[in-house]
């Protein structure tokens, strides 16, 4: 094992950017429910009616998964409550992990420090995948022992240092014993790696990656979230095909820091030298050039996910000339944008568009429009929240609640399942009933009686 120098080894496994989900409206939505031949079931997958928006969402997944849709947008358009974030997750959803998917709320480009172009330039990179497929050197194996050596600090000091730590690997054709470098040992800590887990070494960085726990232990419980695997074949020693996905934005961020982040792409990282701290459009530039020669050379596929932009008439003309220019790139995702505006001026100039949105921009959209709920969508919506939140509802309550959402809307009667049950908790049932809705009702008001409320009483508000 000569050659394992400590120079080397400065990886780091790339953090992916992707954002957790933090709306839990939208919990029970887990796909857009249509059955094979791409028609909309009645109630599935978390969603309900919205038959023909969903059918359309679901020609647009079939695009992106086909890779025909990249560079295109598309429009979600409707008036409040009538479900176009929920169908944008559930587009996300059936997606799967593997297309990147960017959400993001128009208003989020607007901060002291950055630029909103820059936002939206960084959502449009957090959005495109590259699938890297690299044939590489690698130590693989089952660990059997993981042993790391001590001696006398060098530098005089009290205690100890490692050295190097010894680890033996087994396939199913043999087993080898390695002497690596103690850098490696602290990578092999960070991963959490034990005797029993089968890894892999790769030869040229250093990096470790584990990829389960070897099936010699696995139980027949179902509970558990540990993955395992079959014992590797062949040789430890060998060359072996690594995919890794990565967004460009991954790429941007690994190369800005001024050190580490090799490990990405370990010849992105050499090529562009020397390193930055910040992510520049000549950075960008960069990295583009590098990833279009590795698709040149069939390294890596281009994976074009979709950027969602939520209550798109926030944005301004200036974002929106640049969504423009944006969407001509070569590397560019889907874009969808969200919007419950009806014809309203672009905001940084006085001309109304429709929805908010300057016409050239308009024409290349593709529009998805979702129409307000009838009573019987507003019950079934109610009843799959009720469930997903592990609430019970008598019929008549959620009937009651129904009525409830058709008069304000749908969000407001959705927004008071969980008062209701914590009244009828108080009422001493489990079951919450018609009365403790109405009872909830007379408690909060929804935005439109507010409304009322307020214009017929102005006097007694300060202006
Ligand atoms: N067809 C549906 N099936 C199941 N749940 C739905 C459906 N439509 C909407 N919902 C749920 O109702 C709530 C409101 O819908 P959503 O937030 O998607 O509306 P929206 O069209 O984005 O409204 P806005 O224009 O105000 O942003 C959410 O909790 C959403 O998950
Ligand atoms: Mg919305």
């Amino acid at each position: 094992m000569k050659g394992w120098g400590r120079s080397k080894i400065a990886i780091e496994t790339v953090q992916s950017t992707a954002k957790s989900q933090r709306v839990a409206a939208h919990s029970h939505i887990k796909g857009l429910g249509l059955a094979d031949d791409g028609t909309p079931e009645p109630v599935a997958a978390g969603l309900v009616g919205q038959l023909a928006a969903r059918e359309a969402a679901g020609v647009i997944v079939e695009l992106i998964k086909v890779k025909k849709m990249a560079g295109r947008a598309l429009l979600l358009a409707g008036a409040p409550g009538t479900g176009k974030t929920a169908l944008a997750m559930a587009i996300a959803a059936e997606l799967g992990t593997k297309v990147p998917f960017a959400p993001l709320v128009a208003s989020e480009v607007y901060s002291a420090e950055v630029k909103p172009t820059e936002i939206l330039m960084e959502s449009f990179r957090r959005a495109i995948g590259l699938r890297i497929k690299e044939s590489k050197e690698v130590y693989e194996g089952e660990v059997m022992e993981l042993t790391p050596q001590e001696t006398e600090n060098p530098l005089g000091g009290y205690g100890k240092t490692i050295s190097h730590v010894v680890i033996g690997l087994k396939t199913t054709k043999g087993s080898k014993q390695l002497k690596l470098d103690p850098s490696i040992y602290e990578a092999m800590q960070k991963e959490n790696i034990a005797v029993g887990d089968v890894i892999y070494i790769e030869a040229s960085s250093g990096s470790v990656k584990r990829v389960g726990r070897s099936d010699r232990f696995s139980t027949d419980h179902d509970l558990e979230t540990e993955e395992y695997v079959p014992l590797p074949k062949g040789n430890v020693h060998k060359k072996k095909e690594i995919v890794q996905d990565v967004t460009l934005h991954d790429l941007d961020l690994a190369n800005a820091k001024p050190q580490g982040g090799q490990d990405i792409m370990s010849m992105v990282g050499q090529m562009i030298k020397p390193k930055k701290t910040e992510i520049t459009e000549k950075l960008r530039g960069e990295i583009n050039k590098v990833v279009n020669q590795y698709i040149d050379q069939g390294v890596a596929e281009l994976v074009p996910g979709v950027l969602f932009i939520d209550e798109v008439h926030m944005l301004d003309i200036e974002c929106f000339t640049f969504l423009n220019r944006a969407l001509e790139s070569t590397l560019a995702p889907i874009v969808i944008f969200a919007t419950n505006r009806g014809v309203t001026p672009v905001r940084g100039t006085n001309v109304a568009a429709p929805h908010g949105i300057p016409v050239d921009l308009l024409d290349r959209l593709m529009i998805i429009p979702t129409l307000p709920y009838g009573k019987d969508d507003v019950a079934q919506i109610l009843a799959v929240r009720a469930r997903v939140e592990g609430l019970s509802f008598a019929d008549d309550a959620i009937d009651k609640l129904a009525d409830i959402g058709v008069s304000t809307s749908l969000r407001y009667a959705v927004q008071l399942l969980t008062p209701s049950s914590i009244l009828a908790g108080i009422n001493g049932h489990e079951t919450v009933d018609m009365d403790d809705i109405e009872e909830t009702n007379d408690l909060f008001v929804d935005a439109k009686t507010s409304g009322r409320t307020l214009a017929a009483s102005e006097d007694g508000y300060l202006q």
